[in-house]
């Protein structure tokens, strides 16, 4: 069974499909992790962010691979824990940058549909029902207002020990909404069949719930 999750940058999407997945015994797949593990390797070797073949080679070589903890996942890059660097604010920047080359999105797409084989998955990203699952049993698009998407990365920024500058993650989120929505593959959009949920008001128990009944009902 596969279940897509899709949304923009702060809308709950990858507590959610970890929960989900916890509750339905599935592997979770964050998708978004493997593009800043792989934006966090061209920063650290220097890569020109707009050179797609060095970007497209570096997609191919490197190792990635997750872990699960009872409290969330880790993942490495090449056999190194990367999970608490990818998340750092210069990755946040460029990383819309590097999934926006269309023969990076084809070797990650590739990647995920592979994970994706070997058991059931919660997969969360922004191409995920469309072009890495097309044919997932569930397609869910969550999304939030920008003040609640904005609130939610500030408190697990400083979570995780990042100093969150609230201005700064506000314009952070609208530029990564832009590049993410207006790239002309894999861009974030709604589908006809996604089932959409505006999670601006909804704790994350709720959400999960709202989920759950759907999945259980069909
Ligand atoms: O979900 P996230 O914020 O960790 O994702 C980081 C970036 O990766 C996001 O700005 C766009 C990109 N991404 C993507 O292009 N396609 C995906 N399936 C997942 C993430």
């Amino acid at each position: 069974m596969k279940i897509a999750i899709d949304g923009p940058a702060g809308a709950g999407k990858s507590t959610v499909a970890r929960r989900l997945a916890n509750e339905l015994n599935f592997t979770y797949v964050d998708s978004g992790a493997m593009y800043r593990a792989l934006t966090l390797k061209a920063l650290q070797q220097g890569i020109d962010l707009n050179d797609s073949s060095l970007l497209e080679k570096l997609a191919v070589s490197t190792d990635m691979h997750f872990q699960n903890q009872f409290d969330g996942q880790i993942i490495f890059s090449d056999g190194q824990d990367v999970t608490s660097q990818i998340r750092s604010p210069q990755v946040s920047e460029a990383v819309s940058v590097v999934s926006a080359h269309p023969g990076v999105r084809k070797i990650m797409v590739q990647r995920q549909q592979a994970l994706a084989r070997a058991c059931s998955v919660v997969m969360d990203g922004r191409d995920i029902g469309e072009f890495v699952l097309p044919d997932a049993d569930f397609k869910i698009f969550l999304t939030a207002s920008i003040e609640a998407r904005t609130q939610r990365r500030v408190r697990e920024m400083e979570k995780r020990g990042y100093n969150a500058d609230v201005d700064r993650i506000r314009e952070e989120i609208m530029a990564r909404d832009k590049l993410d929505s207006q790239r002309p593959v894999g861009a974030l959009r709604t589908l006809p069949d996604h089932i959409i949920l505006d999670t601006s008001k909804m704790t994350e128990d709720e959400v999960l719930q709202v989920i759950l009944d759907k999945i259980r009902r069909a």
